[in-house]
């Protein structure tokens, strides 16, 4: 079942540009592009993608970027 995700607005004149992160059950979180992604050792990856998945798993071979070997599991 799917369900819509709730954005709560936090500025004081009711404009938001809430960006949406999206968990996927037992796969990545989609996050709307572009990104850029700051790894714990200071790495950089970017992605342009309209959506860019990101690994929750670390088994992808494009680590941070979601591959699908977590369909693997
Ligand atoms: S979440 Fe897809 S490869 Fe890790």
């Amino acid at each position: 079942m799917s369900r819509t995700p709730k954005i709560t607005r936090i500025t004081g004149d009711g404009e938001c540009d809430a960006r949406v992160v999206r968990q996927v059950r037992g796969g990545p979180i989609l996050v709307e592009g572009p990104v850029r992604i700051v790894a714990e050792d200071g790495a950089e990856v970017e992605s342009d993608r309209f959506v860019v998945a990101v690994c929750r798993c670390h088994r992808s071979a494009l680590y941070p970027l979601c591959d699908t070997s977590h369909r693997a599991l």
